[in-house]
């Protein structure tokens, strides 16, 4: 298929509140997956939500698998979720640095909670059900955030956690969701 463009911060369509996928196994939702995982792969991103591709409906993709450069990476299922809900699991959150494909160039440091169950649907509408933590959860809520019109940087408590890439991490090749 395509390789799209991804929307930056400052477009009012990452603002806005995703529709759910009413019906699944259609040509229309195979060629937006293929669009967002051909776009995915091509920035090397961690995940993609299809509102940063313009389509206004609740379909996110992420996945995340071993890199000899980072052995003690946690690695994430290619997963394609969507109307996702998520039920966190406790109240506890963990601060880490996230990047997003819509954000480009720039790092903060974002509060999640660290263990949640998520729900929803695959490509051809069976249902997914998993309880995950640490990274995976991270990924999972950055990723539905999108979905709410939500960006990273709405979310970072002290913005002197918010910088350059290059500048906090210059050894680089941190991924972007
Ligand atoms: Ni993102």
């Amino acid at each position: 298929m395509a390789i799209k463009e991804v929307l930056k911060m400052g477009d009012k369509r990452l603002l806005t509140r995703a529709r759910e996928v009413a019906s699944f196994g259609t040509p229309e939702l195979r060629a937006l997956l293929q669009d967002m995982r051909d776009t995915m792969q091509a920035l090397d991103g961690a995940g993609l939500a299809a509102p940063q591709i313009g389509a206004g409906l609740r379909v996110v993709i992420f996945g995340v698998g071993r890199n000899p450069r980072y052995p003690d990476a946690e690695e994430v299922p290619q997963t394609v979720l969507i109307n996702p809900v998520i039920t966190p699991l406790s109240d506890a959150t963990e601060e880490d640095w996230e990047g997003c494909l819509s954000v480009p160039g720039l790092r903060g440091l974002v509060p999640r909670y660290a263990h949640l169950r998520y729900r929803g649907s695959d490509e051809r509408g069976a249902p997914i059900d998993r309880t995950v933590s640490g990274f995976h959860a991270r990924v999972v809520q950055h990723e539905c955030d999108h979905l709410e019109g939500i960006l990273y940087p709405m979310r970072v408590r002290d913005l002197r956690n918010l910088g350059y890439t290059e500048v906090l991490f210059p050894a680089g090749a941190e991924r972007d969701e």
